[in-house]
């Protein structure tokens, strides 16, 4: 039996739970729209060609906030094309997924299905194809009320009231040599900044995002935040990180230590924005919008052999998530968590087929995959502070990362439930958790549950055949005696274990 424990007391706090911190991503890619939350022929569909299917297990799921239209695809995207009468928007190429964009699903759908879903719309602006301008003109149509041109065009196009959308993105990870209009650091920084105090000008209560670096791996980490930061403080409020993990060769060990690595990335970005809060003498803080993270198997074509080019919606990136990524995603969370005072926004990418939190069939069924139960239990249990925990954990050795804590854990308490999320990362053995209650003015367990492999599962399974195969069940070693709860995890699994008075 592995051990842990914590350390937690209710007078130390990171910050109140950031709501926006369980965020999603619907990019036109795949099919993450088409036949994912959009498709007009489906049994399910309501009145606006939604699949209903996918739009409750989509509430279920319960995203506070959902970035859109992309992705790479905001790179090349015409926002024009994707509004107006259906029957006269054109069809054009992607160019970032190769795939045939048929804008029969736009601005005003996403709107539609935003407020449905009872969710805050992110939208992120095309930088890489235009610029200023087509930014502003989108802004106007979405925000201002009525009696200019863009905002006309929006009500005559049938969307009376304005869409309202306060956090803007200021394009998608410019600094990859893949992004359509890729560009350099200083290039970025300078568009961003006059992007944004034009935005600005035009609806002065939006929240705006500076891209960030695609991932803490891109040569140029560190030095484009402080450049693009440094010539866009200003005009911005939040810098965005984006990361993937997956495993490679077989190595479980270091692939389940993935949030050593975003630890890592948040806390080098907090560096860099703050030293540039520092040298610019500015007084307000840039926090941080984690608007893409999630577990990719980047290894295995996004296009290409199996894939032809030019076709509706795809099937790429269609990532079939097993218990052991579940875990991982568990683990992912609990790095934001940890990160509450500084990482405001968050976004696991993406919320269906692409890469999703859900899956669906064209015509078919839609489901759940592994991953969508701790980040729905998550959004839904933690609420009040987030807490700091220490942990004193056993060790395992990882190829990647050395020693790291066998338990990841992190907490919330808000004056009434102490709840705990608790990751067992040895895939042999139980791990005996011991938490500190004194302090807290709780005693009894309320819920405990746990994903780990049932009887005739291993650490691959996944919700693929079985739809409900991989879930949540009740974890009954919890016990309580004089202000310590001892959890016992087996191994290789996720819980999340919440605390009230008698
Ligand atoms: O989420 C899939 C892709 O990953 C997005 O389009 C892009 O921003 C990132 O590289």
């Amino acid at each position: 039996m592995r051990t842990a424990r914590l350390a937690l007391d209710p007078a130390f706090t990171v910050g109140p739970v950031p709501r926006r911190l369980f965020g999603s991503f619907v990019e036109h890619m795949g099919r993450c729209v088409y036949t994912g939350i959009f498709e007009p022929d489906h049994p399910s569909a309501d009145e606006d060609g939604l699949r209903t299917d996918v739009l409750e297990l989509t509430k279920e799921l319960g995203p506070t906030v959902v970035r859109y239209p992309g992705g790479n695809f905001v790179s090349g995207f015409e926002w024009e094309d994707s509004v107006g009468p259906r029957e006269e928007r054109p069809r054009r190429i992607d160019r970032a997924w190769r795939s045939v964009e048929t804008n029969q699903f736009g601005l005003a759908e996403f709107d539609a299905w935003a407020r449905k879903v009872g969710t805050e719309p992110m939208m992120a602006v095309n930088l890489g194809t235009r610029g200023l301008q087509e930014a502003c003109d989108l802004l106007e149509y979405s925000n201002h009320t009525s009696g200019t041109k863009y905002s006309d065009l929006r009500v005559q196009h049938g969307s009376k009231d304005p869409f309202g959308i306060k956090l803007w993105c200021l394009g998608n990870e410019l600094d990859g040599p893949w992004q359509t209009g890729h560009k350099t650091a200083a290039e970025y920084g300078r568009l961003a900044a006059e992007t944004g105090m034009a935005m600005r000008s035009i609806d002065p209560d939006i929240e705006l995002v500076a891209v960030g670096s695609s991932s803490r791996s891109m040569p140029t980490f560190g030095a484009w935040e402080q450049t693009v930061l440094e010539l866009s403080y200003h005009a911005v409020d939040y810098v965005s990180l984006h990361a993937y993990y997956q495993e490679h060769d077989g190595d479980a060990a270091s692939f389940l230590a993935s949030a050593v690595d975003m630890d890592l990335f948040i806390d080098q970005v907090v560096a860099t924005a703050d030293a540039v809060r520092a040298k610019g003498k500015h007084t307000k803080k840039i926090n941080l919008s984690f608007d893409e993270w999630n577990v990719w198997y980047q290894t295995k074509p996004h296009h290409g052999p199996g894939v032809e080019p030019w076709d509706v919606a795809p099937r790429v990136i269609e990532d079939e998530y097993s218990i052991t990524d579940a875990v991982v995603v568990g683990t992912l969370l609990n790095s934001l968590l940890r990160h509450a005072d500084r990482v405001h926004i968050g976004a696991q990418a993406q919320l269906v087929n692409v890469i999703g939190l859900l899956r669906s069939e064209p015509g078919g069924e839609a489901w759940k995959q592994t991953i969508a139960h701790p980040f729905e239990q998550v959004r839904r249990l933690a609420t009040g502070n987030v807490l700091q925990v220490v942990t004193t954990s056993d060790k395992y050795e990882t190829a990647k990362f050395d020693a790291v804590d066998v338990v990841d854990a992190s907490a919330t308490y808000d004056d009434e439930t102490l709840t705990v999320f608790l990751a067992n990362r040895d895939q042999a053995d139980s791990a005996s958790v011991e938490v500190p209650l004194r302090g807290f003015g709780v005693d009894r367990v309320v819920n405990a549950k746990y994903l780990a492999a049932a009887e005739g599962q291993d650490r691959h399974t996944t919700n693929l055949e079985n739809h409900s195969a991989v879930g949540l069940r009740t974890l009954d070693d919890v016990t309580v005696t004089e202000g310590l709860a001892t959890v016992v995890l087996p191994p290789l699994s996720w819980a999340v274990v919440q605390f009230r008075k008698a």
